[in-house]
């Protein structure tokens, strides 16, 4: 069991769309993944209840808007009942936030590709390195790459990229590709392996982004735990 948070204080970063194709993969591999929806828009919860309402099972359960007290019994318990545990974070630095953080084993930090993004990506590191000396141990995280062009690094994405690169800020090496599937598992309510590719375009190539993402995020808690 490991318990996942996404984070980043800039709203639009991608946490919500990283969460979920990132549970629905785990799901996908075959583990259990429970979700706490923990973002006061409630997006991952709204998806939830038009699967719902259109009669479709849930691939994996959702805890909506947890209080901010019962954060950790309620990470502990899912913790205990999953093989992952999926935190989708609010836009803004939180006790809610501290919390989730300090009971992670991987903290992941999309950041949009541009300039002012990933200086408060930077930022949200500093939050996390701020937990980290509260309870004096090392909080792993990644940085990721979102909405990636699908057919090429950008200058400005090869700059940013180098720039982290030279600062050190560990990165997963695989980015969170620009895709119109993403958009439509929210909007349909559905998984990525239920769209219909021609409603959806791009969907086999958004499902390999998608494998390719939670490797990469499997890997990344190997390799923290060997540490
Ligand atoms: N990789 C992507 N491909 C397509 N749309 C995306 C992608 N990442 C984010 N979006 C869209 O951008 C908006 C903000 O993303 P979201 O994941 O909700 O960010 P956050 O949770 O950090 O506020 C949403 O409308 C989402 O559908
Ligand atoms: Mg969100």
């Amino acid at each position: 069991m490991s318990v996942i948070s996404v984070s980043n204080s800039k709203g639009g970063a991608g946490k919500t769309t990283l969460a979920m194709i990132l549970a629905d993969q785990l799901v996908e591999n075959g583990l259990s993944v429970a979700v706490i929806d923990a973002d006061p828009n409630g997006i991952i919860t709204k998806w939830a209840a038009k699967r719902a309402e259109a009669g479709r099972e849930m691939p994996y359960s959702v805890t909506s808007q947890p209080k901010e007290a019962a954060m950790i019994e309620t990470i502990a318990q899912l913790a205990n009942e999953n093989d992952m545990v999926i935190i989708d974070l609010e836009g803004t630095a939180s006790r809610m936030m501290s919390r989730a953080l300090i009971r992670s084993h991987l903290v992941l930090v999309p950041f949009n590709q541009s300039p002012v993004d990933a200086e408060l990506a930077a930022a949200a590191v500093s939050l996390i390195q701020e937990e980290e000396e509260a309870v004096e141990r090392k909080i792993p995280f990644r940085l990721v790459r979102s909405r990636d062009s699908a057919a090429f690094a950008t200058k400005t994405s090869k700059r940013i990229t180098s720039a982290i690169e030279q600062a050190g800020l560990p990165m997963l090496p695989i980015g969170v590709v620009e895709r119109a599937a993403y958009r439509d598992i929210y909007e349909f309510g559905l998984r990525l392996s239920e769209l219909d590719p021609s409603q959806t375009s791009g969907v086999p190539k958004a499902i390999e982004n998608a494998q390719g993402l939670a490797q990469a995020v499997v890997d990344s808690l190997k390799e923290d735990h060997r540490r």
